[in-house]
């Protein structure tokens, strides 16, 4: 059996990872790993390969960055030979970015079969780039791995077949149970005390200059209470340097380049809030046990919020500096485990794929 793994952009690359080692061992299996070049600086892309001891790409596609429609066209364009080369049994594709449903979308034409790896999620807000991927990747795949029982149900509601549906966890999860023990060697000597790190790269939120000058207020209004430490996508920085504020990074309000995924994951468990917009620290907070607000209107990941530590902030800097007082005064959220997000995902998803479930 063929198997070709499709990746693009950085929260893909630890999902993929446990799933090609999930099956690199099994008799009569053959991958090949596609990064579609969706992210390309190092900082983005190769220091993930290397902490998360993954194969180097068999290929890349080097599509780079560009509008929505050119970056999709880009990747299908790219994609469709090495499918019709190549002819694989199975395609998988992770997650909700451009790379994704390109994937899916050149697959479906072509009639090869595509396993979905963290299907059924939904926002319902088809604002986000994000949800349209999601929606149609979804659609065009014939197995859909999903993360939790949520998933399943938007998935039926959609009219997907329940046989069609695998319910095998987190893979993201995965990962992190496997490398946290490795992550205590990269905790930052520099941070003593109490801090909160930051990530902000949704459009929403980055690309809305006055809304991202208040949350910049607000962060540095934070850090006279908590250090905050802000590793800054690079879409974020440009808009910071746009609106001339880079000058607010100082000792407490630490503006840093992006980071790799163990020192990212030693600040989040070292962390004593988290305050985000991305959809992966939301679950690797919930599972961390480490208090996360979340700046959007909603969530396509509800257990971090029924279950988990996460709290829906919205657009509402009033509403963030009550919940971060709360957190700073010790009341913290009651949380239980989320089935299925146990470090085995990875291996669910190859008992499916090898016909053995
Ligand atoms: C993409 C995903 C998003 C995911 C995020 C994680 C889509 C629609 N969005 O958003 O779901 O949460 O990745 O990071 O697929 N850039 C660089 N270097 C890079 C990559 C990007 O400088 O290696 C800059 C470019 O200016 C580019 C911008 O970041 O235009 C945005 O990159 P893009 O891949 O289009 O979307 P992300 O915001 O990264």
């Amino acid at each position: 059996m063929h198997i070709v793994h499709v990746v693009g952009a950085r929260p893909n690359f630890m999902k993929a990872a446990p799933v090609l080692a999930a099956l690199a061992n099994a008799a009569g299996v053959q991958q090949t790993l596609v990064h579609t070049g969706q992210h390309y600086d190092a900082n983005m892309s190769d220091v993930f390969f290397q902490q998360l001891e993954m194969p180097a790409p068999d290929l890349n596609l080097g599509v780079g960055s560009d509008s929505h429609a050119v970056q999709t066209a880009a990747i299908m364009a790219g994609f469709e030979p090495v499918v019709m080369d190549r002819r694989p049994d199975l395609v998988l594709v992770y997650g909700d970015v451009n790379s994704t449903m390109a994937a899916a979308l050149v697959c479906s034409k072509l009639q090869i079969r595509v396993g979905h790896v963290e299907a059924g999620l939904r926002s319902h807000d088809r604002t986000m780039p994000e949800e349209i991927n999601r929606l149609i990747t979804d659609q065009l795949s014939d197995l859909l791995f999903t993360p939790s029982a949520d998933a399943d149900e938007n998935l039926q509601r959609e009219g997907i077949k329940p046989a069609r549906i695998h319910l095998v966890g987190n893979v993201m999860i995965d990962t992190l149970v496997r490398l946290l023990p490795r992550c205590a060697e990269r905790r930052s000597a520099d941070l003593i005390g109490p801090y909160a790190l930051v990530t902000l790269h949704r459009p929403s939120n980055v690309d809305d200059g006055p809304w991202l000058r208040a949350l910049l207020l607000a962060l540095a209004d934070l850090s006279h209470d908590v250090d905050v430490v802000f590793p800054v996508h690079p879409r974020t920085r440009q808009r910071i340097a746009d609106l001339g504020l880079q000058a607010l990074s100082d000792g407490h309000l630490r503006l840093l380049d992006p980071k790799p995924y163990l020192d990212f994951l030693a600040l989040q468990q070292g962390a004593a809030m988290v305050i985000t917009d991305s959809g992966g620290i939301q679950e690797e907070s919930t599972f961390l046990g480490i208090p996360c607000l979340t700046l959007r209107q909603n969530t396509e990941r509800p257990v971090t919020v029924s279950l988990g530590t996460n709290v829906l902030i919205g657009r509402d800097i009033p509403r963030l500096q009550t919940e971060i007082r709360r957190i700073l005064a010790g009341e913290i959220k009651k949380t239980s485990p989320i089935p299925l997000w146990d470090g085995h995902a990875a291996e669910r998803i190859a008992q499916v794929v090898l016909g053995r479930e």
